[in-house]
C-alpha cells in the first residue's frame, strides 16, 4: 500500500477518509513485532513528543510515551495544569508555543472542546487530540477499528452497540462516525439522557447510516457482534444528583452474555459497567484494545512526525 497518509494533524475522526484508516490499520499491522518489543526499531530516533495533559489518562499517555520510545523517539511534557506554568496562569496559547520550540509534535488532552484544534492553529508541528472534552478522541477510535479488524478479518457487515454514556463520550462520538464509514449497523443503547448528541444522528441519517436507538440492553445483545461499553461521563455532569440517578444504568455480565457469539469492548476506565467475570473469558477484548493502542500510535507518530 503506498502512503496516502498526508495529515499535519489528527483533530477530528471527521476528517479521516476510510482509506486514511485503513492506512493506519495496515501500518499498524505491520509495527505489532517492535510494539511487543520483539524488534528493535530506530525512525523516529532524535525526536521529541510533547505531551500536554490537562485532564487525567492511563491508557493514552502510556501508550502514546510507549509507542515514542519503542521507535527510538522520546517524550516531554505534563499530566495536569498543577504542575506546569498554566497554574500561574499562563494561556494555553503561550503554553503549546513552548512546547512547540522543544518539540517535534505535540499530543493535548483537554476537558474544552476545540483546544487541539486552536492549539494546531497556532504552532507549526504536528498536533495529535487526545481527547477534547465531550467532543473527539480519533486516536482510540482507531485503536477500536484496530481490535475490529484483527478480530473478524473486516470491518464490513458487522452489527454493533454503544452502550452507556452516548451524550458525553468522546470515544463513542468519534466510533459513531468512522463505523459510519464501513458498511456497518449500529445501536445506539443508553439511558434516555445520555444519548447520542442529535448532530451526530443527524450527520449519521444524512449519509444513510443505520443505527437503532435503544434503552433496553436485552432487547439488542442477541442481535450484535460487538458490544462496546463505556463508562458515565461523571466529570461533564454539571449536576452531582443527576449522576447518582444514572450511574449503574447498564451492567455487563457473564448471565447477559453466556452463549452469545459476541466480543465486549471497553476504551477503559470502567467503573462498574463489565463485571470482572468476564476478564477471563473469550468475550473479554478491553485489555486488548489497550495493547493494541501502542502498534496504533506507533503508526501514527512514524506517519505524522517528520
Ligand atoms: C476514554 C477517554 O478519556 O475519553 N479513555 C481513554 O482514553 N481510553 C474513556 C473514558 O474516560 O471513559
Amino acid at each position: 500500500m503506498i502512503n496516502i497518509f498526508n495529515f499535519n494533524d489528527i483533530i477530528s475522526i471527521k476528517d479521516l477518509k476510510r482509506e486514511d484508516i485503513d492506512f493506519i490499520i495496515d501500518e499498524a499491522l505491520k509495527l505489532e513485532k517492535i510494539a511487543a518489543s520483539e524488534e528493535k526499531s530506530d525512525i523516529l530516533d532524535g525526536k521529541i513528543l510533547g505531551m500536554m495533559f490537562f485532564e487525567p489518562s492511563t491508557r493514552t499517555k502510556l501508550s502514546f510515551e510507549t509507542a515514542m520510545k519503542r521507535l527510538g523517539g522520546e517524550c516531554i511534557g505534563f499530566e495536569n495544569s498543577i504542575t506546569s506554568s498554566v497554574s500561574k496562569g499562563e494561556s494555553i496559547a503561550d503554553t503549546a508555543k513552548m512546547f512547540e520550540a522543544y518539540c517535534d509534535g505535540l499530543v493535548i488532552r483537554h476537558e474544552m472542546e476545540g483546544v487541539s484544534k486552536f492549539i494546531s492553529d497556532i504552532v507549526n508541528v504536528p498536533v495529535i487530540n487526545a481527547g477534547d472534552g465531550a467532543s473527539q478522541h480519533p486516536t482510540q477510535t482507531l485503536l477500536d477499528l484496530y481490535t475490529i479488524k484483527k478480530e473478524f478479518k473486516d470491518i464490513n457487515n458487522l452489527k454493533i452497540a454503544l452502550i452507556g454514556d452516548l451524550k458525553y463520550g468522546r470515544t463513542v462520538h468519534s466510533l459513531a462516525y468512522a463505523l459510519g464509514l464501513y458498511n456497518t449497523e449500529m445501536y445506539f443503547v443508553s439511558p434516555k439522557e445520555l444519548q447520542m448528541p442529535d448532530e451526530i444522528l443527524h450527520d449519521l441519517e444524512k449519509n444513510k447510516i443505520k443505527f437503532h436507538k435503544k434503552e433496553d440492553l436485552k432487547e439488542i445483545v442477541d442481535k450484535v457482534d460487538v458490544l462496546y461499553v463505556t463508562r458515565i461521563q461523571k466529570e461533564r455532569f454539571g449536576d452531582e444528583e443527576e449522576y447518582q440517578k444514572i450511574k449503574g444504568a447498564y451492567k455487563i455480565d457473564k448471565n447477559l452474555i453466556e452463549g452469545k457469539d459476541l466480543i465486549v469492548m471497553h476504551p477503559l476506565p470502567r467503573i462498574d459497567e463489565i463485571d470482572a467475570d468476564i476478564d477471563n473469558t473469550k468475550y473479554n477484548k478491553y485489555f486488548e484494545q489497550a495493547f493494541n493502542a501502542v502498534p496504533v500510535r506507533m503508526a501514527i507518530l512514524k506517519n505524522l512526525i517528520k
